[in-house]
């Protein structure tokens, strides 16, 4: 049986190294399809697929490597080309999307990954997705497929950015947003809607939201760390409740949108006055910058520390505050942009700036 394998491990690779590589297997479909040649020429020799890590996080406009490798049992003494597809399924679901497909030197990607991905094939067998700048929707699961034509074999490996996820209310008040808006309104304030394991790692961080907002996935959701009786009752066990999904057009709530680094900075301005909503967003301009986005202050926050006790304008007409090291007359305790909600465009303040880095 030994001398057999062997000799059928010979005939393959002799078969591949005579044969010139095409860029499809149709060639190898044929050949296998001859009755009885599977058995003999393959039997013994499998094909193996594994992703070293359940997980890979980046962050926006990052790179990420997502691991697969692949490799024959029993090991074969010379490489051969097989195919290799990476694909996509949205942390907000839907169907599976082509991200590349490679077979030997030719590959090809797809759709929004065009340009920005490549495998990395440092060793033989080496299948691994090189992922460049990053977009806050990319998260979700990346399946690598290898294809000999003998054997079909994949592994997944999970894509999570590292963030922040933020409540946001309309400013008309709770409950106004289906879904279709709360989507429009997260990529309004340069963020895109949380996915659940997004909010649910918010909510292992102290995230306590008592008003429920839609996630990517159309559920809508609310994490609790502190159960009150307004809030679903005190004898409830803290952790994210679930209202399921709900009607996309018909059903308004609040949302969970989710933000992470960015490439620019943000700032509080206050040329010499305090300034309505207008005079905020020009003075912005006038400082080669534009009036911050809600989106922008949270990275901001929580990427560089920002720490600032006084209200200032953002983009969307609220007035906000970001604290790092929570002090006395800078609202509660605990560190967390603070809100003054949405007063009348003629109210004076401040104003959050940021400028992108590219300027
Ligand atoms: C060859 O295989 C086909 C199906 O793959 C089968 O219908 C046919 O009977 C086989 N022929 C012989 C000679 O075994
Ligand atoms: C990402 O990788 C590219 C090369 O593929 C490199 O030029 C760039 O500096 C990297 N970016 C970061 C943020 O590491
Ligand atoms: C993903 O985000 C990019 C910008 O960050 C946007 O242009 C694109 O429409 C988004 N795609 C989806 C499917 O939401
Ligand atoms: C802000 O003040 C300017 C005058 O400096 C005025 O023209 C403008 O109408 C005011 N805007 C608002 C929203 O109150």
């Amino acid at each position: 049986m030994k001398t057999l394998l062997f000799l059928v491990a010979q005939l393959v690779l002799s078969w591949a190294t005579t044969v010139p590589t095409t860029p499809d297997n149709f060639f190898y479909h044929d050949f296998l399809n001859e009755n009885g040649s599977k058995e003999i020429h393959f039997s013994g020799v499998k094909l193996h697929v594994d992703t070293a890590q359940l997980s890979v996080f980046g962050v926006r406009g990052g790179n990420a490597t997502l691991p697969c490798r692949f490799w024959y049992e029993p090991e074969l003494s010379s490489p051969r080309a097989a195919r290799v597809k990476w694909s996509w399924v949205s942390a907000a679901g839907g169907q599976e999307t082509d991200v590349l497909v490679t077979f030997g030197s030719r590959s090809r990607s797809f759709g929004r990954f065009r340009g920005r991905v490549q495998l990395r094939q440092e060793f033989t067998g080496d299948a691994a997705l090189v992922m460049s700048d990053l977009q806050l929707n990319d998260t979700g699961l990346y399946r690598c497929a290898v294809v000999d034509g003998l054997e079909d074999k994949s592994a997944t490996v999970h894509l999570e950015l590292r963030g922040v996820v933020f409540p946001y209310q309309h400013p008309r008040g709770r409950y106004h947003l289906s879904f279709l808006e709360a989507q429009r309104t997260c990529e309004e304030q340069d963020s895109t809607l949380a996915t659940f394991t997004q909010l649910f790692q918010s909510w292992e961080e102290g995230l306590n939201w008592c008003n429920a907002g839609w996630l990517a996935d159309g559920t809508v959701q609310y994490p609790i760390t502190r159960p009150r009786t307004e809030c679903g009752g005190h004898n409830v066990a803290p952790g994210v409740r679930s209202y399921g999904r709900r009607h996309r057009h018909r059903q308004r709530y609040d949302v969970f949108c989710f933000s992470s680094s960015l490439r620019g900075r943000v700032y509080y301005h206050q040329p010499s006055h305090k300034m309505n909503l207008t005079e905020a967003q020009r003075a912005c301009q006038g400082d080669g910058a534009e009036i911050a986005k809600v989106g922008q202050l949270y990275a901001a926050w929580k990427f560089t520390g920002l720490d600032h006790c006084d209200g200032g304008w953002l983009a969307d007409g609220s007035v906000r505050y970001p604290i790092s090291r929570p002090r006395t007359n800078c609202g509660p305790s605990e560190p967390g942009v603070r809100s003054f909600g949405f007063p009348p465009p003629e109210h004076k303040h401040g104003v959050y700036c940021y400028k992108s880095e590219d300027e």
